[in-house]
């Protein structure tokens, strides 16, 4: 116990003043490999007497500990002392301020949409997607807007041809069509996506703005369905349960079809956001106009369902309090960092 004692304080001043790692390995050799001191005195435990013995060979194991130990801590300290060489060789100056890469967020459009997303398919939605350059018989024939129809002038159309046969489409119900003739119903489906109108732009109005159409079809979908999904959306979207009500309006592929408002979610008693009113025009919706469903090969008299339009934009500048929708789309970084 003695001779552990004493060496390991005279290997630990040698392993400190070593300054290279040959020394180092010459001292590991000598102490800590096969016939070196620790086995050594390992090997001689046996020949004390017995009482002595736990304890000579308890300190013979933490002299190879602590030897083991201070062999790191002076290889880390070399290799630290060779970088700093290095470095300062190099003009390297560790004191200097960090250039920081800027970092990307996400738009709060792409981050709404995500939300909504989830929100869907964990009530077993799928996300679909859809061209942005249309027919006019998916945006417009086959969802009861026939040429010529006065429903036509609700849209104002970018055109994309002479004949008239392809537009850019002017909201995402135009999916619908699509996912009602590629899929079966029974059915449930959102599509977050782009739209475009020719509008001269305003604080309100932009040429190019998001929604998300969101369409169920299945056996006995009443309008009860429909609100308590527009429910399970706003609580989504503003984290709590939120009152709505139905006002009734006009889109020709759905019947009936409803202005769906809901309770202002940021005051009691009418603010600047609900025109003091207490209540904000959320979203069109109703139930799918038989034609619509016939149009796509379904038979409206075993099906029905609903659809509903959600401005994507309108409701990314309620939820941001954003007061010109031009914003969205501008591109200008000041306003995008807001929402990193
Ligand atoms: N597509 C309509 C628009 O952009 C919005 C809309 C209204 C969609 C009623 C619907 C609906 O699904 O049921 O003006």
């Amino acid at each position: 116990m003695e001779s552990a004692n004493t060496l390991t304080s005279t290997v630990k001043a040698r392993i400190e003043a070593a300054g290279s790692d040959t020394e180092l390995r010459a001292i590991e050799r000598e102490y800590l490999e096969k016939g070196g001191v620790v086995a050594g005195l390992l090997a001689a435990v046996p020949s004390l007497p017995g009482p002595e013995r736990p304890a000579a060979g308890r300190a013979a194991n933490q002299l190879k500990l602590e030897i083991a130990a201070a062999l790191g801590a002076a290889r880390e300290r070399l290799a630290s002392a060779d970088l700093d060489q290095e470095r300062s060789s190099a003009g390297f100056d560790a004191s200097l301020p960090a250039q920081h890469s800027p970092r990307g967020s996400l738009h709060p459009i792409v981050q709404l949409t995500r939300e909504l997303s989830d929100l869907f398919h964990s009530m077993g939605f799928l996300v679909l997607d859809g061209p942005e350059v249309e027919t006019d018989e998916h945006n417009f024939e086959a969802l009861n807007i026939p040429r010529d129809h006065p429903a036509r002038d609700m849209q104002d159309t970018f055109r994309c041809d002479p004949e008239g046969k392809l537009v850019l489409r002017t909201h995402t119900s135009a999916v619908q069509v699509r996912a009602m003739r590629q899929l079966k119903p029974p059915m449930r489906a959102i599509v977050p996506g782009k739209v475009f109108r020719q509008e001269t732009t305003d604080a309100s109005h932009e040429h190019t703005f998001h929604q998300m159409e969101g369409i169920v079809i299945d056996k006995d979908i009443t309008v009860a369905h429909l609100i308590s999904t527009m429910k399970v959306l706003l609580r989504g979207v503003f984290g709590r349960e939120i009152e709505v009500r139905l006002r009734p309006g006009y889109f020709p592929f759905v019947e009936p079809g409803f202005e769906l408002d809901a309770r202002c979610p940021f005051c009691k008693s009418g603010c600047s956001v609900c025109k003091q009113s207490t209540w904000i025009e959320l979203l069109p919706c109703g139930m799918i106009h038989p034609n619509v469903l016939r149009s796509s090969g379904i038979d409206p008299e075993t099906w029905g369902g609903f659809a509903f339009g959600l401005g994507l934009s309108r409701l990314v500048m309620l939820r941001f309090q954003i007061d010109d929708v031009r914003h969205l789309l501008g591109g200008d970084l000041r306003f995008l960092e807001q929402f990193s």
